[in-house]
Formats: C-alpha cells, structure tokens, sequence
C-alpha cells in the first residue's frame, strides 16, 4: 500500500495530474510535489487542494538539472517516503543541447541527472521504502506507422551511454526530438538496471503514452507545434485507433503501474507494438536490448559518471 508519494515535475502536465490522482485513494496521506519553481509550485498545491478536498500536499524545491539543489531538498524531507515518481522531463527545445555543469547536456540532465541523484540520496539516506517509477516514452521501441525509429545503439557500451548523455553521440546533427529517445532509454536501463541492484524496492519503467494536455508540445518548433495540436491529436491520432489519450488516462498509468502488484519489478511497460494508447504491455517481449543486464548496467555506470 502507497500511503506517501513524492513526484519530481509535480506543478504541471502528468506529474501534476499523478499528484491528484493519488491524492484521491483513500490510503494516501503524503504527496510531495518536487518543483523547480515555488511561485508555479504553490499555485499547483492550491489548485489540488482545491480539487480534492485534502491538505496532504507538501512542496520541495529543486532543479532536476542540479544535483546539489536535489542533495539538498532530499535533506529537507524528513520522513521515509514509500514511492517516487520521475516525471520530470520532456524534450527541452532550444537549449537540449547545452552543457548543464554536470557533463550532461540539457536534455539528459532534465530527464536523468537529478531523478537518479534523488533515488541515490533517498536510498542513502534510508529514505525510500517501496517504488520508483521512471517515466519513459513510447518513443523508445518506436513507432513504426508515424516513422519513429526503435533507439538502437552499435554496442550499448558504458562509452556509448556516456556519448548520449554528454550529446558527443550525435555529432553536428542533433535533433532533440531524435535524442530524447535515447536519453529515454538510458533512463529506462538505469531502472531495470536499479531493479536487479535493489530487489527489495520495485523499480518500474513506463511510458504515459501519447497524452494530450500538458505542456509538453510547448517546446517544440513553430511548425510542428501547429501540426501536433490542431492536425494529429484532434484529427489524425483520434482515426488511427490507441494512438492518443487524455490527462487522466496518462497519469493513470503511473499509479497503476506503481500501486498494482500485475505490475512488476525490472520491466519497461508501454503500449502495444505501434500503439501509443491502450493497454500496457511488457516492451521487451518486441524489443530485446531491454533484457540484456550489462547494456542495462552499462547505462547505470555512465549515467553515474556525472553525478559525482
Ligand atoms: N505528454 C506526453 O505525451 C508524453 C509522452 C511520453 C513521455 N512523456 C514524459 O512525461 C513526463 C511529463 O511530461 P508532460 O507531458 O507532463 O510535460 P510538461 O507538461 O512539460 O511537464 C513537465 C514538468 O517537469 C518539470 N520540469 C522541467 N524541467 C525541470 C527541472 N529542471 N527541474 C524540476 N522540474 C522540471 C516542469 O516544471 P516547470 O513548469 O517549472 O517547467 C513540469 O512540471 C516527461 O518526462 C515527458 O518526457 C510525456
């Protein structure tokens, strides 16, 4: 039973809906919204407040992007927590490519740096009692239909992880859109990865398929910012059949896959092959790297490489 829950990214999109949706079982007394900004941070508590009728929301601060600013609000969470959700993320925009001081780009660094820092410390600390789930995409085994390549990488090296995160892998042509695939899986390995390491906790990948709604499409270029909210989602996806889904339908993945025990420990769920709604399924039944333990612990020690 989850009775406290900490969500990094928790004042918008899915995080923000994640937090609600906990907050309504009746087991729930502690969810902790992990946000960069406390203006945007106590604007969301209060709106959750409002929508379900409880007080149990807590806010702390940090920069998933900071390691140090993660240490530090790790210090300031005084109880255990029973779960932990690793939201924050996306696809950045114009700045993905950037160096952050840890090594990392911009794009690794908002989607890996500071959700792996913040399971080390609460692991470290003693501080975690049951789950965390890393937030994936369905664009790591790919979409077929609309082009999107499966992410596949020559030798899975711990070498060839630390190239994806710092961005050294994708030479002159990077395109973030292609990038957040790999770093996505990255971040995926490192979980099934931790899962083998700590078999006391479960540790679960998922994808919140494809969810209308949140502020995601906001960092894209004009263009296809255009294409994405008033072609695909409204009019394309909807004929497709399991190709879109609302806030709630996202989000409802994430507590499933955390609160439900036919959700297991060390597997990467997301929807059917071709899919980007629907049921969850097990990604590594079509795509096998995920089960291969040294590409899986070679993306935990190059995701480690930056975080000293
Ligand atoms: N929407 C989809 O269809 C979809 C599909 C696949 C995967 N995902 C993944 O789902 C997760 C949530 O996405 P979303 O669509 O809900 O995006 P969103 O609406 O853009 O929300 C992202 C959240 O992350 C926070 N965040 C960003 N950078 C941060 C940082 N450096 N430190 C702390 N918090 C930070 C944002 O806070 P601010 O408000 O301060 O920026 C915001 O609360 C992401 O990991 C995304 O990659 C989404």
């Amino acid at each position: 039973m989850i009775e406290s829950i900490l969500i990094t990214g928790a004042n918008a999109g899915l995080g923000k809906e994640t937090a609600r949706q906990f907050a309504l079982k009746q087991e729930t007394k502690r969810v902790i919204l992990f946000c960069r900004n406390r203006v945007r941070a106590a604007a969301a508590k209060k709106d959750l407040e409002e929508k379900t009728g409880k007080k149990i929301f807590e806010i702390v601060i940090g920069d998933v992007t900071d390691a140090d600013s993660v240490r530090k609000a790790v210090g300031e969470i005084s109880e255990p927590i029973d779960a932990v959700v690793l939201n924050a993320g996306g696809t950045i925009g114009k700045t993905a490519a950037t160096p952050t001081p840890s090594g990392m780009n911009q794009l690794a660094a908002t989607n890996i740096l500071g959700n792996v820092v913040l399971v080390d410390e609460l692991i470290k600390w003693d501080k975690l009692r049951k789950a965390v789930l890393a937030v994936s995409a369905e664009a790591v085994p790919g979409v077929k239909m609309l082009g999107v390549k499966r992410v596949s990488m020559s030798t899975s090296s711990v070498d060839e992880f630390v190239a994806v995160l710092d961005g050294s892998y994708f030479g002159k042509k990077f395109v973030a859109l292609n990038a957040y695939s790999y770093v996505k899986y990255a971040e995926t390995m490192w979980a099934l990865s931790m899962a083998r390491k700590y078999p006391q906790l479960k540790f679960v990948a998922v994808s919140p398929g494809n969810t209308k709604g949140t502020q995601a499409a906001d960092s894209l270029p004009p263009p296809m910012r255009f294409m994405l909210n008033y072609v695909m989602m409204p009019i394309v996806f909807p004929l497709m059949g399991e190709m879109v889904h609302t806030l709630d339908v996202g989000a409802k993945r994430f507590v499933d896959a955390i609160s439900d025990e036919r959700y297991k420990s060390g597997v990467f769920y997301a929807s059917k092959e071709g899919k980007l709604s629907g049921e969850m399924v097990d990604q590594s039944t079509f795509f096998p790297d995920l089960k291969d333990s040294s590409f899986q612990d070679n993306a935990n020690a190059a995701i480690h490489r930056f975080t000293t």
